[in-house]
């Protein structure tokens, strides 16, 4: 983002692109959004886009792709095996991360899947990270082995004004491999770390982690899936790299590690993903998965065209008009809704503006989903469609108990260059006024639990007709509105 100053008004965020294809919009009668969010089971998931109003479900694969990108599809090699579109990837991902090898996977989890699978080779490992994703935590405890959460402690304060709260805690880190160097297959490092907020890890800390691992012979891993957020934070928030270019601190982070793996609906814009590597033998020790479960070793599951806007997409990674877009729009969003006292989670990360329902809905106890609830109510009242981050997106544990979230969170994700300022000012104001009316939203629980991933599509319903009061009262404020 240009750094602009307002004659006339308050610093606010300005697009550095211009629409040129649109998508038209449908936002549907409350009555038909009470209908729409009660036949999805209360889960946004199951929602039908065509019932959405702001999709703000996630930045994945959702991202708005630039004409660069779009004109590179058209130059796609398909060949199954030897594709020039798979070597001009290649090429990118080394210039940016100066790895000498790029395996190709699907989309993230696909990564995730083939380092648990490959890396994890005994009974009761541990791999300690700053915290977990879901998809990345369901692989690992797949293969038999748990993840260790080491962020420090501030990562799960939801008011804070630590810039990199998604920082590991070094010195657990050091005692975790004291006790269990020979039981740890890895160290998995997030950047952008999305489920507490999509706060951002620092350089130094970076470059702390990765040197206790090289000292300590354990291998060291980032998911880059968020990693453009990230580098805007690090050029925005750590002086030591505000007139850095971005390949330089690409290239430095890629120094660091042993592998970076990616989704490629986040890094880059497109659809896919990948791992880069240095070492040899740990490249071959994946690579036998890849056509197993992938596809042929220069497509790995993805489309030659995603490909194509994929190395375009790291391309225009490296342009901070690019990479700051949605940071800025989250923070205008957090700060008007701090403003507002609203509680949400600071400071603004990546990703997206987080509601923190367990304030906002402290009379809803965290057994009932609170921000489950909050996600269904905001639907109901706006049709945004938000993401469940607490309780609902936990597995259970082998006993059957249900472990806490230590944050309960709504998600509202502003994928990159999608929406515009006068929709993201209509949201602030459906929440404002989800906010003043919050005694009128209640729990929910299961009526159908998956036992893997239950968030994805599990159904509830509410405790109470709290739905159809919220939705009364929301006529008798807004009339015939929308
Ligand atoms: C940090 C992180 N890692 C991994 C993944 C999984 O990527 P994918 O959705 O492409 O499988 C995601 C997806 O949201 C993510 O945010």
């Amino acid at each position: 983002m240009a750094e602009v100053k307002f004659f006339g008004s308050a610093d606010m965020p300005l697009e550095m692109h211009k629409v040129k294809i649109i998508q038209k919009l449908n936002l549907r009668p409350i009555d038909d959004r009470l209908a729409a969010i009660s036949e999805a089971g209360n889960n946004t998931f199951l929602l039908k886009n065509r019932d959405v109003f702001l999709d703000m479900l996630t930045d994945s694969g959702s991202n708005a792709m630039s004409d660069r990108q779009l004109a590179a599809m058209m130059v796609a090699d398909d060949s199954y095996a030897g594709s020039e579109t798979y070597y001009r990837l290649e090429a990118k991902l080394q210039e940016i991360f100066g790895m000498k090898y790029f395996l190709p996977a699907h989309q993230g989890r696909a990564c995730e899947h083939l380092l648990a699978q490959s890396l994890i080779n005994k009974p009761n490992m541990i791999v300690p990270m700053n915290y977990h994703f879901t998809t990345a935590k369901a692989h690992i405890s797949r293969f038999g082995a748990e993840v260790a959460e080491i962020i420090i402690d501030e990562g799960l304060a939801v008011k804070s004004d630590n810039p990199f709260k998604g920082n590991m805690n070094l010195q657990k880190l050091r005692d975790l491999i004291n006790a269990r160097k020979d039981d740890i297959p890895f160290v998995r490092v997030e950047s952008g770390t999305n489920l507490v907020g999509g706060q951002p890890v620092s350089m130094a800390n970076f470059r702390d982690i990765t040197n206790i691992c090289r000292e300590s012979g354990v291998i060291s891993v980032l998911d880059a899936s968020l990693l453009a957020d990230n580098l805007y934070f690090i050029k925005a928030r750590d002086e030591a790299y505000k007139n850095v270019p971005i390949l330089t601190i690409m290239r430095e982070i890629g120094s660091l590690f042993d592998i970076i793996y990616f989704s490629a609906r986040k890094l880059g814009c497109a659809r896919g993903g990948g791992i880069c590597l240095h070492r040899e033998d740990l490249m071959e020790r994946i690579r036998e998965l890849v056509p197993l479960f992938e596809g042929f070793l220069t497509y790995g599951g993805m489309s030659v065209r995603e490909m194509e806007a994929l190395t375009v997409g790291l391309d225009e990674t490296l342009d901070m008009d690019m990479i700051s877009q949605a940071p800025q729009f989250i923070k205008h969003m957090v700060d008007e809704l701090s403003a507002m006292n609203i509680p949400v989670v600071t400071p603004a990360g990546g990703l997206g503006c987080h509601l923190n329902a367990r304030e906002i809905l402290s009379h809803v106890p965290q057994e009932k989903y609170p921000a489950g609830a909050l996600a269904a109510a905001l639907y109901i009242v706006s049709g945004i469609r938000g993401m469940e981050r607490g309780t609902l997106s936990e597995q259970r544990n082998k006993d059957g108990t249900e472990p806490m979230a230590h944050m309960e969170l709504v998600r509202l994700a502003l994928p990159r260059r999608v929406f515009t300022l006068s929709q993201v000012k209509f949201a602030i104001d459906r929440i404002n006024w989800l906010y003043q009316n919050r005694h009128l939203i209640g729990g929910l629980h299961f009526t159908e639990e998956p036992k893997i991933l239950r968030f994805f599509f599990g159904k509830l319903a509410p405790d109470s007709d709290w739905q159809l009061k919220l939705a009364e009262k929301f006529k008798t404020d807004f009339g015939e509105s929308l």
